[in-house]
């Protein structure tokens, strides 16, 4: 990476941590309702991100328990081991789900995975669940969510693009139809506990707080704001009623378990 582009990486993932509060924050929290969290548990984060909801559960295990947070983006795991590395119960690695690591005795309580699951390819997702459950406890859960399309202003964000980062943006996602994903769930030997359907409106403010949030999504890599100014006459993102910019997303809300008579 050269050294320009590695300032980049490193400002988006810092812009990421800052505009996700809002948003990715607020879905890691639902998720929560749904995991059984016990002091002293060991629990695994699938794409952690800059660390906010793994400094959440670190707090709910306690100094007996241990979160392992893995996430490929190096930046974001600076950031994360910057705001976080106070915390001793956290490990925070930087690597894809396919190279979850194996704890010396073997067991993870459960799993947890927010807005991460569209991100990775279904033949990734295969190896993924099969080796989650396998490390897991018997009667251990995991619980995640995924999206299934982009938001219309998500969509209309996009368009603002050339062609050709349009369409290297159209590769960043495995988006499979919700059934599909709970096929793989079940094909890789969990129980299904709950599979939920879920829509949700989220006030991002203004539209430059919005083209930010974009932004640090796709990693800094395209410069929404940049893109806006050319075509600020012509776009009008959609609005909720107070006037301000809106982010929405259809997704499935996951909870399911490694049955109790599996190794
Ligand atoms: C929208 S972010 C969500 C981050 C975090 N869970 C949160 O709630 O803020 C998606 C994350 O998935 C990570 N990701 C992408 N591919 C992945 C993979 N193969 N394995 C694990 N994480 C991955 C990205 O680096 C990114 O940090």
């Amino acid at each position: 990476m050269s050294h320009s582009s590695a300032m980049e990486a490193s400002k988006s993932a810092k812009l990421y941590q800052h505009k996700t509060e809002g948003v990715q924050k607020k879905y890691g929290i639902q998720l929560l309702e749904y995991l059984p969290v016990k002091h002293g548990d060991i629990i695994g984060e699938i794409g952690c991100g800059s660390g906010n909801l793994a400094a959440i559960l670190a707090r709910l295990v306690g100094e007996e328990g241990r979160i392992i947070a893995l996430d490929p983006n190096m930046e974001r795991i600076k950031v994360a081991k910057k705001e976080y590395g106070n915390l001793k119960n956290i490990k925070f690695i930087s690597c894809k789900s396919v190279h979850l690591p194996i704890l010396k005795q073997k067991c993870y309580d459960s799993f947890i995975s927010n807005a991460v699951l569209h991100w990775i390819p279904t033949e990734e997702k295969i190896i993924t669940f099969r080796r989650i459950l396998s490390v897991l406890k018997p009667g251990g859960y995991f619980v995640g969510n995924i999206s299934f399309n982009r938001s219309t202003n998500m969509q209309l964000a996009t368009a603002m693009l050339t062609l050709e980062e349009q369409e290297e943006i159209s590769g960043f996602y495995y988006r499979e139809n919700p059934e599909k994903l709970k096929t793989l769930l079940l094909d890789a030997g969990f129980e299904i506990v709950e599979y939920k359907y879920r829509y949700s409106e989220i006030n991002l403010g203004t539209v430059s707080n919005f083209l930010d949030w974009i932004t640090a999504t796709y990693y800094g890599k395209f410069d929404f704001k940049a893109a806006y100014k050319h075509v600020k006459n012509d776009i009008d993102f959609m609005r909720l009623p107070s006037g301000d910019v809106k982010h929405t997303s259809e997704g499935a809300l996951f909870v399911c378990r490694k049955p109790l008579l599996i190794e």
